[in-house]
């Protein structure tokens, strides 16, 4: 049996293993590799890979002499390393960007070169990854990523009320960094989910939650914070640790955490020297500051500028960037009651927008992909296209906070990849998200990607076997933004699973179906997720939307639902957007049907591009989309026995699938009734309200 620490890099025998023995190579060469360092790493993958999949053993030389092999051979090491060695081989070699390599394999004599150790280990990572699909054909890449930052967020706790190291929004068990407000002994786990991340290109942890505990930063914990970069340093992983802004206040005893004063600057900038004699190869900071309830350089009416570049300062001679996150918004200020133009949707904007020539050159503004919060359909932020000095990474969510909690299959890279290919036409010009964050489109250097993963102690790491695929996605699309939804998916299935035809099939066809039903059974066009906002983001709840400062409303009443947020009539957020698309979402005929009611307030009778009136659109999106949910046991059952589907992952799997089932039978019919009763409008196909 198995469990899923191993994730997709089980490295499972393959059919017909023994025929390829003759395509491989019989040994392996790092160069210049000290145990520990990534090159090394990169050997005994090979070497452990290349034995589970085919049960073919290599000599392993992790001698740096180069005695010629006796036979086939797979080099692996940095480019410079090889150059040395080869002088000649400079000019044959391709141009390659930081993390980037170069990979060659010829009848089973294999190059891997990298830009840098990390570089090289990704290059291993990425044959093993063809080899464990049951490809060892001959082929030359040059493979670089498409953006520098390719972090990874855990809003992981020290402690919560007791002992525990618990996982703001993670549902895959408890810290595997933080007890009992310390660092573990045993990092183990940080280690093995380092190794995971490294095999889809991602860079760097922020091991602790943006909703930043101070204690964090005592000399002890950074001590341990130390041991968690010594865990991830064989990946190539980098750590980066999340701060509290008021702590020179709260930790430093300073009585003040103001961002212009001089001596709380200085505070931090011994604490990161600090912090730097640990972890000399940091990645940086990340900080969420006056948001919701959080401490920030407004508090002592500074900008969100003047915060971001006390820390870029302390960081700067240390080599360290900071992102600072544009999740600024005061929930206490919001009132929908009053005001018809309130609307937490503007707050990034509204903070940032004349902000973009006033940051250090080490600040990258992350942005959530939408304005609210990680729901079921967003626009995308408009604050993407105002940053045009400043850098910027988008801040997507593995962990399924409104999308199901990984209880819900949601395979999100369909969602993820819309984001990415939104088009804002900035200065009528094709200006993609992604290539805003892999700085093409504004010529900046830095950039990327962030995702909020939120791993946990469970051995299924985020709770549910298939929710993997999200991490696996993520990864592949911060590399890479053009690779395909079922592309990635059918990689991920192989390596997973296996190669099964039927296997591939119906995880694809879950999958694949799974967000569309998601949004069918929830919320529907751009109405936001509709689950409970005051009780922990999950199941049905539409009341709970409105009447509450967090913003998220929806202003249904009997008559009429939706945020009106054009420029003439509403809340303005329309405006925020290049005038192209602000053109297009100020106008009820413009306005794709699934951003509707994100952008305007209309009757329930509302004629959809569809042809429907949007009451009947929610009562038949919500039977289409369970109705779809109800078929996924059945399909998964098909699996049972298949090769690659062993009993305990099958069970793992089909619990979860005929809880989503039920579940979403309570979606529908929670959310038809609801809505039935507040516009008093029958299905015209009489299954909900009265007639
Ligand atoms: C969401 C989430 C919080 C989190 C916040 C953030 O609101 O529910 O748990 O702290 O986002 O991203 O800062």
């Amino acid at each position: 049996a198995e469990d899923g620490l191993s994730g997709w890099l089980r490295y499972a025998r393959i059919k017909g293993a023994n025929g390829y023995h003759n395509k491989l190579p019989s040994a392996i060469v790092t160069l210049n590799a000290t145990e520990g360092s990534p090159v090394y790493t990169a050997g005994q993958e090979l070497s452990d890979g290349i034995s589970g999949i085919f049960g073919k053993d290599l000599d392993f030389a992790t001698t740096n002499t180069r005695k010629p092999p006796r036979d086939t051979t797979a080099t692996v090491g940095t480019v410079s390393a090889y150059i040395d060695s080869n002088p000649g081989a400079a000019d044959r070699l391709p141009e390659l960007v930081d993390d980037g390599f170069y990979l060659s394999v010829s009848k089973g004599n294999v190059l891997i070169l990298g830009q840098n150790e990390r570089g090289a280990l990704y290059g291993a990572f990425h044959y093993l990854s063809l080899l464990a699909q049951g490809n060892a054909s001959d082929f030359t890449l040059t493979s670089n990523p498409e953006a520098p930052i390719r972090w990874v967020n855990q809003w992981d706790n020290m402690q919560d009320g007791g002992t525990h190291g618990s996982v703001e929004r993670g549902y895959g068990g408890d810290s595997i960094f933080f007890w009992d407000g310390k660092i573990r002994d045993d990092l183990t786990r940080a280690g093995q989910y380092a190794r995971l991340l490294a095999s889809i290109g991602l860079n760097a942890v922020v091991v602790n939650n943006v909703n930043a505990d101070a204690k964090t930063l005592t000399p002890e914990n950074m001590d341990g914070l130390g041991r968690i970069a010594d865990a991830f340093r064989p990946y190539g992983v980098q750590l980066a640790v999340s701060l509290n802004f008021a702590a020179p206040d709260t930790l430093g005893g300073l009585g003040t955490f103001d961002p212009l004063d001089e001596t709380v600057a200085k505070w931090w900038k011994d604490l990161t020297d600090e912090l730097y004699k640990r972890v000399p190869d940091m990645a940086g900071y990340l900080v969420k500051a006056n948001s919701e309830g959080q401490p920030g350089p407004m508090t002592y009416n500074r900008t969100l500028a003047d915060g971001a570049n006390m820390f870029a300062h302390a960081l700067k001679p240390h080599g360290g960037i900071i992102l600072f996150r544009a999740f600024v918004y005061d929930h206490r200020t919001l009132n929908q009651t009053l005001d018809w133009k309130a609307d937490r949707a503007n707050a990034a904007g509204d903070y940032f927008h004349d902000l973009d020539d006033k940051f250090e050159d080490n600040v990258v503004i992350q942005i959530k992909y939408g304005p609210i919060d990680f729901q079921v359909r967003e626009p995308v932020s408009p604050l993407f296209s105002h940053l045009v000095k400043t850098p910027s990474a988008i801040e997507l969510q593995i962990s399924q906070e409104y999308l199901g909690q990984q209880a819900h299959l949601v395979y999100l890279a369909p969602m993820w990849k819309e984001i990415l290919d939104f088009d804002f036409r900035v200065d009528g010009k094709p200006s993609r998200t992604s290539d805003i964050l892999n700085g093409k489109r504004f010529n900046r250097k830095l950039g990327g990607y962030a995702g909020v993963v939120n791993v946990g102690t469970n051995t299924t790491w985020l709770g549910s076997h298939l929710a993997m695929s999200n991490l696996y996605a993520y990864g592949r699309l911060a590399w890479d933004s053009s690779a395909t939804s079922e592309g990635m998916l059918e990689e991920w299935i192989k390596m997973t699973f296996s190669d099964d035809k039927k296997v591939i099939d119906v995880i694809t066809k879950l999958s694949m179906q799974s967000w569309p039903a998601y949004e069918d059974y929830t919320g529907n066009l751009g109405i936001q997720t509709l689950t409970d906002i005051l009780l922990g983001h999950y199941g049905p709840n539409p009341a709970s939307q409105d009447g509450n400062p967090w913003g998220q409303w929806t202003r249904a009443d009997g008559d009429t639902i939706g945020m009106d947020r054009t420029v003439w009539n509403g809340t303005g957020f329309a405006g925020q957007y290049p005038p192209e698309i602000a053109a297009m979402y100020e106008k009820v005929e413009t306005t794709p049907d699934n951003l509707l009611l994100w952008f305007h307030h209309v009757p329930y009778t509302q004629v959809l591009k569809s042809g429907k009136t949007v009451i009947q659109h929610f009562y038949d999106a919500h039977y289409a989309g369970s109705a779809v949910a109800q078929t996924f046991p059945q399909l998964w059952e098909t699996l049972r026995g298949r090769p690659g589907i062993d009993d305990e992952r099958f069970d793992h799997v089909m619990y979860r699938l005929v809880y989503q089932a039920g579940h979403s039978l309570v979606w529908r019919d929670s959310i038809n009734t609801f809505y039935a009763n507040k516009s008093g409008i029958a299905d015209t196909k009489g299954r909900v309200g009265n007639h």
